[in-house]
C-alpha cells in the first residue's frame, strides 16, 4: 500500500490506498487552531507531527497495515503557511496559517515596492493567506525571532522533514510562498534582493512524485514505521485534489464546494496571463501548473443559512426544497459574501446580502438563492477565464457541490457547460496517495495513476432556456458588488 496524508486546517487524515486504488484502511487526528487575537490564525507544527503519528499507529495497531507493506507515503497540505525554523531546523514560533489576515500592511508594502513586475514574476498578488507577507510581518513585528531564522518551510514539508530529516519545499507549495519565479521553477532573485531575504533562507525546491527520502530511524522508532518505506514530495492540497480527482486536462475545470469553494484549471504551460485576477501556481506534475480562483464562502453559506434559518430541518431536504423555487428563486438574489471575498474581488471587507424579496417568498426561494449565489460567484471566475481566452468544455463538480443533483444541474445552467461528478470522490489524501503511487513507478506519469484510479460519474447538460436565463440574471449579480461594496465597508 502507499499511505497518502492529508494535513487539513482542522485535522490529518490518512488513507491507506492499495495497488488498485483502492482505500483499505482510514485514520484521522483532530488538533485545535489558535486565534489569539482577532485576524490571527496559528497551529504548533508539534500538533502536525503528533496528530501524523498517532494516525500511523492506529493505522498499524487498529487495521492491520503491517509496517513492511506501507511502500511509499506521500503528503496534501494546507497552502501558504509559515513554519520558521532555526539553524537547527527548530520551530522558532507557532506557525501563521493561510487564514490568517494580519499581514494587510505587508501586501500593500509588497505591491508599492515591485508593483507589476511582481505579478510577472510570482504570478500572483501579494494576498494576505499567502506566506511572504507573513515572512515579512515577523521581519517586522518580531525582530528578536527572525533574527534567529534560517529557513522555513510550509505545514506539509515540515512534517516530511520530520519524518525523513531531510529539509526541502515542494514545487506547488513553494509557488504558494509569492517568492517564486513560477514560469522559472525557482525562487525569485528579484523578490529576495527587494526583501532583503538570503537565497540560503529559501529550501531546495522539489516536484510532488519525487524521492524525498526513507523514514530516519527516529521517525521508524517513534510511529512502527520501518526505514524502507519512501517518501516523495506531495502538493497543495488544491493541487492533490485536482490530481485526486483526475482533473488533468487542459479542457477540464474543478468546482469544489467545501467550507470556501475553489474554481481551478489545469494549465499545460505558463502562457496562460490571467493578470494576477486568479491565482497562478506550480503544479504538483512535474513541468505542469494550475490557475484557481477562491470563494470566501461557499459551502459556508449554505450551512450558514441551514443553522441560521432552518436548524431543525433535514440538510439534504432542505437542498432538494429548492426544488419548488424557479430559475432565479422567484427574482431573489443572493451574493454570498459572509466573510468578505477574494475571486474577483480581493475585498475582506464586502459582505453578504439579498436583493429582490418580495411579500410572495417563500423560504425554498431562499434556500435557491443561496445555491445559485455560491454558482454566480463561481461564474464570475470563469468569466476572467473567458475575458483572457481560455477555453474548457468541462466542469467537473466535488464537494458539496456535487452531492446534490439539483445543485448539479443549477451548475451546468449557470456555467452553461458540462458538469459531471466522480464516481467515487476521495478528495486531496487520494491525490497524495498518487503521488508516492507514481514516485515508486507503479505507473509512468500522474496522469496516468489519476486515470486509472478514478472515473466519472453522470453528466449534467446545460438547458439552453435556463442557460439564458441564467445569463441574465448573472448579469444582475455582477452589479450587486459594486452597489454594495459602498455601503458594506
Ligand atoms: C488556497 C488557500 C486554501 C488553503 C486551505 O489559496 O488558501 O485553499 O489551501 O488549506
Amino acid at each position: 500500500v502507499v499511505l497518502g496524508v492529508d494535513l487539513g486546517t482542522s485535522s490529518v487524515k490518512i488513507s491507506a490506498v492499495d495497488r488498485q486504488g483502492n482505500i483499505v484502511a482510514q485514520q484521522s487526528y483532530d488538533y485545535p487552531l489558535s486565534q489569539p487575537k482577532p485576524g490571527y490564525s496559528e497551529q504548533n507544527p508539534e500538533d502536525w507531527v503528533n496528530g501524523t503519528t498517532v494516525a500511523i499507529v492506529r493505522l498499524i495497531l487498529d487495521d492491520g497495515i503491517k509496517p513492511e507493506d506501507i511502500a511509499g507515503i506521500s503528503y496534501s497540505g494546507q497552502m501558504h503557511g509559515l513554519v520558521l525554523l532555526d539553524d537547527n531546523n527548530q520551530v522558532l514560533r507557532p506557525a501563521i496559517l493561510w487564514n490568517d489576515t494580519r499581514t494587510t500592511p505587508q501586501t500593500k508594502e509588497i505591491a508599492e515596492k515591485m508593483g507589476q513586475e511582481f505579478i510577472d514574476i510570482t504570478r500572483n498578488k501579494a494576498l494576505e493567506g499567502f506566506t511572504l507577507p507573513k515572512i515579512l510581518w515577523v521581519k517586522e513585528n518580531e525582530p528578536e525571532i527572525f533574527s534567529q531564522a534560517s529557513s522555513f518551510v510550509t505545514p506539509k514539508d515540515y512534517v516530511r522533514y520530520r519524518m525523513t530529516g531531510k529539509l526541502a519545499m515542494e514545487i506547488s507549495d513553494a509557488a504558494g510562498t509569492v517568492a517564486m519565479d513560477v514560469a522559472n521553477r525557482t525562487w525569485s532573485k528579484e523578490v529576495q534582493e527587494a526583501f532583503g531575504l538570503k537565497p540560503e533562507f529559501f529550501p531546495e525546491i522539489i516536484e510532488g512524485p519525487e524521492f524525498a527520502g526513507t523514514i530516519s530511524p527516529k521517525y521508524a522508532a517513534f510511529s512502527g514505521l520501518t526505514t524502507e518505506t519512501k517518501v516523495f514530495g506531495g502538493a497543495a492540497d488544491n493541487a492533490a485534489g485536482a490530481i485526486g480527482s483526475a482533473i488533468l486536462q487542459p479542457n477540464m475545470v474543478m468546482s469544489s464546494i467545501g467550507t470556501s469553494g475553489v474554481v481551478l484549471k489545469y494549465e499545460d504551460n505558463a502562457d496562460a496571463d490571467y493578470k494576477g485576477k486568479v491565482h497562478f501556481f506550480n503544479h504538483a506534475i512535474p513541468g505542469k501548473f494550475y490557475s484557481m480562483g477562491v470563494t470566501l464562502a461557499a459551502g459556508y453559506a449554505l450551512s450558514w443559512f441551514k443553522k441560521t434559518f432552518a436548524a431543525d430541518e433535514d440538510f439534504t431536504a432542505m437542498v432538494e426544497s429548492a426544488g419548488k423555487s424557479t430559475v432565479g428563486a422567484n427574482g431573489l438574489l443572493f451574493t454570498p459574501y459572509l466573510v468578505g471575498e477574494r475571486t474577483p474581488y480581493a475585498d475582506g471587507d464586502i459582505r453578504a446580502s439579498w436583493t429582490g424579496i418580495d411579500g410572495t417568498h417563500k423560504k425554498s426561494d431562499f434556500v435557491r438563492s443561496v445555491l445559485e449565489g455560491i454558482i454566480f460567484s463561481f461564474k464570475d471566475i470563469f468569466d476572467i477565464y473567458e475575458e483572457a481566452g481560455t477555453d474548457f468544455d468541462t466542469v467537473v463538480a466535488i464537494g458539496g457541490g456535487a452531492k446534490s443533483p439539483l445543485w448539479l444541474q443549477i451548475q451546468a445552467d449557470i456555467f452553461n457547460k458540462k458538469v459531471v461528478s466522480l464516481k467515487n470522490e476521495q478528495g486531496p489524501g487520494m491525490g497524495a496517495a498518487i503521488l508516492a503511487a507514481t514516485g515508486l513507478g507503479w505507473f509512468d506519469s500522474v496522469q496516468d495513476a489519476a486515470a486509472a484510479w478514478n472515473s466519472f460519474d453522470k453528466e449534467y447538460l446545460p438547458d439552453a432556456d435556463r442557460a439564458a436565463r441564467y445569463a441574465e440574471i448573472h448579469a444582475i449579480y455582477k452589479q450587486v458588488y459594486g452597489a454594495t461594496a459602498e455601503i458594506s465597508h
